[in-house]
């Protein structure tokens, strides 16, 4: 799904089924852990893919829709990561910066339009994100991981409710909100020192 046709594809199939989507759950994404010169460009160019260019193209495709009919939510699933800069996983966290800002900026171009676009935060959850982000060695998976079920109905009501950024987790919110009294140099560095390997 991280091609434009292949997102297009759905897009005319759903259309010509007569099927109208007023839930769009951009969820799809993935993680690589690393200094970023030791790291494969080509693992970050395809996470570049998925985590934004996917979203931003099904959110193209969709939205529109549930602007006309005056209905329709969005999910975007971006991460705690969005909130700082994330020395060893410096794309990753780059891509989730972009899908928080992208969604709030869509949430407000939609108000009184009956569409919301929500920005989902996760903290690190049990998934299979970890493994596949090559985490194992990490600090950031050793405390503190919430359970995948907890967070997806977290989501699932902040979705309902049309709020615009989800943070599941008091941890969570409370690391999220402080980070902008600190000063950004501290910040970067502890991320860094929870990434690092244990
Ligand atoms: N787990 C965490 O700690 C955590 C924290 C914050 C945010 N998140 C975010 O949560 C989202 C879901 O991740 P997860 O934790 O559930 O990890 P996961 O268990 O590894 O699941 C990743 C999902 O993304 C799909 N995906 C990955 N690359 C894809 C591609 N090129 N095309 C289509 N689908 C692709 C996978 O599909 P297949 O199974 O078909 O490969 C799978 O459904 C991601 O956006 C991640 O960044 C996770």
């Amino acid at each position: 799904m991280s091609k434009y046709s292949e997102a297009e594809a759905l897009f005319q199939e759903l259309q010509q089924q007569q099927i109208t989507v007023d839930f769009l759950v951009n969820n799809a994404g993935y993680g690589l852990f690393g200094e970023f010169t030791e790291t494969d460009l080509q693992d970050e160019l395809s996470m570049i893919d998925i985590n934004i260019k996917a979203l931003t193209t099904l959110t193209k495709l969709f939205l529109p829709g549930m602007k006309q009919r005056r209905n329709g939510k969005i999910l975007n699933v971006a991460s705690t990561a969005a909130f700082q800069p994330g020395p060893l996983m410096a794309v990753y966290y780059a891509t989730k910066a972009c899908v928080l800002s992208f969604s709030e900026a869509l949430e407000n171009e939609m108000k009184g339009n009956g569409v919301t676009v929500t920005a989902l935060c996760p903290g690190p959850t049990k998934t299979g994100f970890e493994s596949r982000a090559n985490l194992g060695q990490s600090k950031l998976f050793k405390s503190g991981v919430m359970d995948v079920e907890r967070v997806a109905n977290i989501g699932y009501e902040g979705l309902m409710k049309g709020k615009s950024i989800v943070i599941p987790g008091f941890k969570n919110r409370l690391l999220a909100n402080s980070i902008r009294f600190i000063p950004r140099k501290w910040v970067t560095a502890t991320v860094r020192n929870v990434q690092e390997k244990s």
